[in-house]
């Protein structure tokens, strides 16, 4: 069965259509930058142009960076304020003509994906899955089932907001190395350990598919750790199952 997921991040607005049974696109996703402001409206028209570059019309699941809780999108890290407490689910599916729209956290949704279909499958017990990007994403389960909104890149960390610190987005506006890098994310790992002791993390956002340039330089942490498999497609396929109920 084919279901349209759609991935709202801070620099680009990607969808496609998803096999729900491989947990995989079935066509080439679609990308648009992310309007600067933010805005929900200019930002509802990127969802809507992703969604018709594949002429679809049905259910969409779409991810937002924020909290969400019952289609109202809380906060608003990365984006435009203006989403803070909007009906941002009402708004995107008028967007798109009345087609049923869920909405979820964007790393909640890229974790259930991971947990069905990639590094997590399978794996009982505490998992968190963390998305390293423009700020810090963090789905935690128990079992196989998610603890919605964590929002652990907003912990603190010797004064600093953590995902301020430790993000990709720090890596590149403070021109890190790897080694340096890989201590930030290391210390926020063993200080999540410290306060959820959990089996596994699994590590998404882009920047896991160069995991072999700092996982191995990460020291001092009990738990497993491992890339995310599905990458950056983990957002698209867990929105699409949301929007399945899934
Ligand atoms: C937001 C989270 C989001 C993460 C990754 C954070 O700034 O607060 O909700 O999951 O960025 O986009």
């Amino acid at each position: 069965m084919d279901v349209f997921g759609v991935d709202i991040g801070g620099s680009g607005i990607k969808g496609a259509p998803v096999d729900l049974d491989r947990g995989d696109l079935s066509q080439e996703r679609h990308k648009v930058l992310t309007p600067q402001p933010a805005t929900p409206s200019a930002v509802a028209d990127g969802v809507a142009a992703v969604v018709e570059h594949f002429g679809w019309s049905g259910p969409v699941g779409i991810t937002f960076p924020g909290v969400v809780t019952a289609g109202i999108t809380r906060t608003a890290a990365n984006v435009d304020k203006g989403w803070v407490d909007q009906d941002a689910a009402g708004l995107l599916s008028a967007r798109l003509g009345g087609s049923p729209v869920t909405l979820l956290n964007d790393a909640d949704a890229a974790g259930v994906a991971e947990m069905t279909f990639g590094a997590g499958k399978g794996r009982k017990g505490t998992v968190m899955l963390l998305t390293f990007g423009t700020g810090i994403g963090s789905a935690l389960f128990l079992d196989g089932r998610l603890v919605p909104n964590t929002e652990l890149g907003h912990l603190e960390l010797h004064g600093h907001e953590a995902e301020k610190h430790a993000s990709t987005k720090a890596k590149e506006d403070h021109d890190l190395t790897w080694p340096h890098w890989a201590r930030r994310v290391q210390k926020y790992l063993a200080h999540l350990e410290m306060l959820f002791s959990p089996e596994l993390f699994i590590i998404g956002g882009g920047v896991s598919r160069k995991a072999e340039r700092f996982l191995p330089l990460i020291e001092g942490v009990r738990a497993e750790i491992v890339p995310a498999e599905l990458q950056n497609n983990a957002g698209i396929v867990g929105a699409a199952m949301a929007s399945a109920g899934r």
